[in-house]
């Protein structure tokens, strides 16, 4: 069935574990998500960005999801709208069936410039109370997601336009985050402590310095009743980088998330973690293998198989190492 975010976060806090929540684009990582998840009875949160909107359509993506709820009926399954650029946008998905929207108002509609704090507090209470009016969950984001190494805030998500930023500015303030969810009463806040998306995160294994994960103790103690979210926590795997350069892909040096300070987090309130990256890897290094191995093969079936269950390999490793295995 489908169920909203804050059901299986208040559940995965009640019992002390994560949730993965991975993004859509096409049918072959619908099915990678669900396959791995009902391997091991795990709950699912997927998630559709802008990007995603834009390569296949609001259309394709709902009933993607949809196609998932039928084919795997006992799962409970959010289908959550991520980045969401404004109130309106918001609103576009709870009317077209998500459970559960992301109003990202740390940045501006312009998805450029980073917005003040007052705009934040005010987009994202407008969606909150719209939202819980019909049991739809919010989360929310307070920060500026960027690298602690170049002190740049991320590209990906908008924030690449105002050159180097503080410190301070790049780990979400614990008491701004008691006020913000005071204010907006959102069920989950993503915060800043040195993640940013993409596969270009850090360029060595990272520390304590540059990946903050005593901020995340900080701010969990400020508001334990608000379920914590890590954005931009692929791990990017050595061993997916080396099969896409192997064979013939070009990716220069670079390090993720490792998956026990992912763990680390789950054990102070982070309840949802974002993964998109490390399925585009696994699915890429798994077709230029085929494609270097099989040269005279070209049927999309043939290649999208090796793709899909590598895919669904992550998958699994993540559900499995953030708790997830009975859960659903
Ligand atoms: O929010 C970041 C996700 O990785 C989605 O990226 O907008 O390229 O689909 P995208
Ligand atoms: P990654 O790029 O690390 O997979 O992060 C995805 C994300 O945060 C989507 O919102
Ligand atoms: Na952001
Ligand atoms: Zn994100």
């Amino acid at each position: 069935p489908i169920v909203s975010m804050r059901q299986l976060l208040d559940h995965a806090a009640e019992n002390g574990y994560g949730l993965p929540a991975f993004n859509v684009n096409n049918m072959e990582q619908v099915w990678a998500i669900c396959e791995a998840a009902n391997e091991i009875n795990a709950p699912v949160i997927m998630q559709a960005s802008a990007g995603a909107r834009k390569y296949a359509g609001e259309p394709f993506l709902r009933h993607q999801i949809l196609a998932a709820l039928e084919a795997y009926p006992h799962l409970p399954i959010v289908m959550h709208q991520d980045h969401g650029q404004s109130p309106a946008i918001c609103m576009a998905a709870i009317k077209s069936g998500f459970s559960s929207v992301m109003m990202d108002g740390s940045l501006e509609a312009d998805g450029k410039t980073t917005a003040s704090y007052e705009y934040n507090v005010a987009v994202s209470k407008e969606v909150v109370k719209f939202a819980h009016s019909i049991g739809v969950s919010v989360e929310a984001e307070l920060g500026v997601l960027g690298s602690l190494e170049t002190m740049k805030g991320d590209k990906e998500d908008g924030h690449g336009a105002e050159g180097t930023m503080t410190r301070e500015q790049l780990l979400t303030d614990p008491d701004q985050a008691a006020d913000f969810v005071k204010q907006t009463n959102c069920d989950a806040l993503a915060i800043a402590i040195g993640t940013s998306h993409g596969a270009y995160k850090f360029t060595k294994k990272p520390t304590g310095d540059i990946l903050a994960i005593d901020r995340i103790k900080e701010i969990h103690a400020r508001i334990p009743n608000t379920h914590l979210v890590m954005h931009g926590s692929s791990s990017v795997p050595q061993e997916l980088l080396a099969e896409i350069r192997q064979f013939g892909g070009d990716m220069k040096e670079t390090y993720g998330v490792p998956v026990e300070e992912i763990v680390n987090g789950i054990k102070h309130g982070v309840r949802k973690v974002n993964i998109d990256t490390d399925i585009r890897l696994a699915m890429t290094g798994a077709i230029r293998r085929y494609f270097a191995e099989n040269p005279g093969k070209f049927d999309p079936r043939d290649y999208l198989k090796p793709a899909r269950e590598a895919a669904k390999k992550i998958c699994l490793a993540r559900y499995q190492a953030f708790g997830c295995e009975g859960r659903a």
